[in-house]
Order: C-alpha cells, then structure tokens, then sequence
C-alpha cells in the first residue's frame, strides 16, 4: 500500500488524477473504476483541464461505475448516470458507448446484477478502480455487514448513508432507499486500486479502514489485502493515522 500525504482538497485532487492520467497515458484503451460522491469531482475537473489542453485522449477509454441508486432514471439530476456526465463524460472525449453505470430503473435484480458482473468481465476486468470512502467505511454502496458481498448486488442503504446523501436531495424523504454496487470482489480484482480522501469528517473511517480489524463492518478494511493500493489523502483525513502512528 502507498500513502500520498496531501496538504488540501486540491492538492489531493490533482495528486489523484496524476495517477488516472499515468494509467490512461500507459494504456490509452484501460477499464476505468469510476467513482461519485463529492470526493472525486476535484479530480475529474484536473482530468477535463488536461483534455482540453490536449493532454489526454479518452477516444479508446473503457469505463464502469461502482454503483448506482436504484429507481432513479439516467436523466435524474440526482443519479449517478448524471453526474458522471455531467462531471466527466460530457466534457472530454469518451465514447459514451464505452462507458457502463447500473441500470437504476431495473427492477429485476437479480437480471441486473448479473448483467453488470457480465459487463465488468467482458471488459477484462477493470485497470485502475478509483474509490471514494463512506463516513462508515463503505465503498461503493459495500455497506457494514456481517459478511462482504462479492458481487454486484442490490443494497439497503443505512441511515448514516441516507444522512449523509441528503445534502444532494432537496429532502431526505427524496434519497433512494436501495441502490445497486459492485461488490467488494468485482473491486478487489481491480488491477489497481485509487482511495481518496479529504478532511476530518473522513479520519476515523479511513484510519479503521487501514489500521483495524480486517472485517465486512468496516468494508475498506478489505483493502489492507490488495497488493496494488494507493491512498491519496490530505492531511485532517490521515490525522489519526498520524496520531497513532499506525501506518
Ligand atoms: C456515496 C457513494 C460512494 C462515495 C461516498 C462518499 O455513498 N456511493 O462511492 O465514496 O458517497 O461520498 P463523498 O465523497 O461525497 O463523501
């Protein structure tokens, strides 16, 4: 595992996009992981720069999300089809045929969750897997469990999660209740894993994320086992990890 101390959002931004530019510079048709949440819009905005300058080419870009809220329809400027567009894809050249999200309007689950695994291995597997991290350690939509699911699945989303997204709603009753996600397999395949995080509301997720106990209650925990992980992160993220001097 590598560690990238940040001093700030920004400079974790454009440390982690150096990474996703590195990946798509050595391998311009690479599987991309994407990720949502605010985390990772700092990053995209440095990749959008570096296309319009002429630095990047998404033309032969692969792409797959790790999740999406079910029930919302690709056009809800709530979803995460719409976010990614709006972020991202609109803005450099990505073949939006290449990029796959989960069908939010599925109904059939079980249908659904195979069809995105099917997706994902078709594409051989995906390159460079980018993940945000919940206040409560999950990735994707991986909510605390007793156990980690491998698949993409369809999830209950907690409390905190349904809090903690509201800020995106004009309401908490609005938050989708269910969502479908990777699982922590389809992630833990990745070639390369990308964890970002910025500021003191994420310390104490991420240093029990990869200072704890391996276990499905914290679901980043999984990560300590991948051999191919970077962590950007500034420096109040990474202040108990400092603390207590554990990494
Ligand atoms: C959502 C997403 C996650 C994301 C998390 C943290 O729950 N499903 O992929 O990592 O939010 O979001 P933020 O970056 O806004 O803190």
């Amino acid at each position: 595992m590598r560690i990238y101390q940040t001093k700030d959002y920004q400079e974790m931004s454009r440390k982690a996009a150096n990474i996703i530019f590195a990946q798509i510079v050595s391998k311009p048709d690479a599987v991309l992981g994407l990720a949502t949440g605010s985390t990772p819009i700092g990053t995209y905005q440095n990749l959008v720069k570096w296309y319009q300058s002429g630095d990047l080419d998404f033309s032969q870009i692969r792409s797959v999300n790790l999740d999406e809220y079910k029930g919302l329809a690709a056009d809800n400027d709530q979803s995460y089809a719409y976010f990614m567009r709006t972020n991202l894809f609109s803005h450099v050249n990505i073949n939006p045929a290449n990029t796959n999200i989960p069908n939010g309007l599925e109904t059939d689950i079980e249908m659904e969750c195979s069809r995105y695994n099917n997706v994902i291995h078709a594409l051989g597997g995906i390159d460079l897997q980018l993940l945000g991290l919940g206040g409560n350690g999950h990735i994707g939509f991986n909510e605390p469990d007793d156990f980690f699911e491998k698949g993409t699945h369809c999830v209950k989303l907690t409390e905190d999660t349904i809090k903690a997204n509201a800020r995106f709603f004009s309401s908490m009753d609005e938050v989708p209740q269910y969502a479908y996600s990777m699982g922590i397999q389809n992630i833990m395949e990745a070639r390369k894993i990308l964890l970002i995080a910025s500021g003191a509301s994420k310390a104490e997720a991420l240093y029990k994320s990869l200072c704890g106990p391996i276990t499905p209650a914290v679901p980043a925990s999984i990560l300590q086992l991948h051999p191919h992980v970077s962590i950007v992160a500034d420096e109040e993220a990474l202040s108990l990890i400092r603390k207590h001097r554990c990494l």
